[in-house]
């Protein structure tokens, strides 16, 4: 479910990286909850990846920045609203709701295909295009 292959990648070996950790942590929460890991174990993989998703989107943030990218606004609306859901997760574990896990899951595949591939893979020939002018 939470497998990096070449058709992610965004051509830039640092953010290739990133995204590869975020898919790494994604899938020890999966795993985790299809072993039926205790609540508490569950959080501190969500909270890892909670922190890290904030690592990268402030560096892919900061090379847009650095690069003049134009919908820098927009892609960071983007990121904010991705780590606001996360938040929320966080808060339904805490409280127990029942169909966080599925729902989790399925978000968190969303989000690492669908704004990795049309969003990250925007922006990035930009900043790659800046780099080497
Ligand atoms: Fe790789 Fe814009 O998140």
């Amino acid at each position: 479910m939470f497998e990096w292959n070449d058709a992610y990648s965004v051509n830039i070996t640092t953010v290739d990286s990133q995204h590869k950790k975020l898919f790494r942590l994604a899938g020890d929460l999966h795993r985790a909850m299809l072993a039926g890991a205790v609540k508490t174990r569950l959080f501190q993989h969500l909270e890892s990846l909670a922190q890290y998703t904030l690592v990268h989107f402030a560096y892919e943030e900061r090379l847009m920045q650095e690069a003049g990218y134009p919908e820098l606004a927009a892609h960071k609306a983007e990121h904010e609203e991705l780590a606001q859901r996360v938040r929320e997760f966080q808060k339904d574990f805490e409280e127990g709701r029942i169909a966080t896990g599925i729902t989790l899951l399925q978000f968190l595949k969303g989000w690492l295909q669908n704004h990795i591939k049309e969003s990250d893979s925007k922006y990035a020939p930009y900043v790659k295009a800046k780099a080497a002018a």
